[in-house]
């Protein structure tokens, strides 16, 4: 693509940031709707964000996805925030405004119930939610607004969930990570949102025989796609939805606004992301 003094210039600022998806992602649906734009891995390190921020904005870039770790600096440095950013306290997509304002909004709530639902309708109850970091913060979000009656918050470190629940008041319960095993009956859904699992991590140690066959269970991780807590899931029957879709779901609000299309997420899109 030659780029023109017309082009829709965007980007992902992380560090690092190599590691991100987030430019072949985008990339390809550039491509697929033959866009006069680009968008382009920023690396930028924590000291330089602001600076980085103000340059870009200044250059005519239209906005920027921020990742780790910048998710919390993005959401103290824009003008106006949404309300996901604001109750999640974090910023993963930034927008600059033609007249000036800095707008910070965070998708990732939208993302995970779009991968949910993409799969299966949740009809809400009571949600099992592993880990207590920014993911976690953001799935809770996602489930109080899908109409969930119960959150049942389990964390290694206990301070983390309660502080996460403190924020939410009393719809989330926190439970010690040793009974993560108790804490599952009549739940609705079971996600995972530790790192646990993933490529080069030990796997998550959780024995899924109080879980209601009839329940849901997701993993944000998605490398490998197949978790060993999917596949122990989808042996005993459970509807199981893997990780990508949260990743590629997050990313469309900030498309549409950037280049003006509206980006489908594809059979394709997933084998193109998975393969790099
Ligand atoms: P993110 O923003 O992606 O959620 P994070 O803030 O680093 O990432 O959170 C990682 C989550 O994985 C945390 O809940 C972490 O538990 P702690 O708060 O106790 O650190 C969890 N996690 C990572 N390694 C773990 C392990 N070996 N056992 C249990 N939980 C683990």
């Amino acid at each position: 693509m030659i780029l023109t003094g017309k082009s829709n210039i965007a980007g992902v600022m992380g560090w690092p940031v190599g590691h991100s998806r987030s430019p072949r992602l985008h990339g390809y649906w550039i491509e697929e709707h033959g866009i006069d734009g680009a968008y382009i891995p920023l690396p930028v390190s924590p000291e330089r964000f602001e600076q980085a921020l103000a340059g870009l904005q200044a250059a005519g870039f239209r906005g920027v996805n921020v990742t780790v770790p910048h998710k919390e600096r993005a959401f103290s440095a824009c003008d106006t925030l949404d309300d996901d950013a604001r109750r999640i306290g974090a910023v993963n997509t930034i927008t600059f405004e033609p007249e000036g304002a800095i707008r910070g909004s965070n998708t990732d709530a939208f993302g995970f119930m779009e991968n949910i639902k993409q799969t299966v309708a949740w009809p809400g109850g009571a949600a099992v939610v592993l880990g207590a970091g920014g993911a976690a913060r953001a799935i809770c979000v996602a489930l109080i607004g899908a109409g969930a009656t119960e959150i049942r918050l389990i964390n290694r470190t206990r301070a983390r969930a309660e502080s996460l629940a403190g924020d939410f008041g009393t719809i989330i319960s926190v439970y010690d990570w040793k009974n993560r095993f108790d804490a599952q009956s009549e739940a609705s859904l079971l996600v995972n949102s530790t790192s646990l699992g993933m490529t080069g991590q030990p796997p998550l140690d959780i024995g899924l025989e109080a879980l209601p066959t009839s329940a849901i269970v997701n993993d944000i991780v998605y490398a490998p796609l197949q978790t060993p807590l999917l596949a122990q899931a989808r042996a005993r029957g459970n509807i199981v939805v893997d990780g990508l879709g949260m990743l590629l779901h997050q990313a469309r609000p900030g498309f549409e606004t950037w280049f003006g299309v509206a980006p489908e997420v594809s059979p394709a899109l997933r084998t193109f992301v998975l393969e790099s």
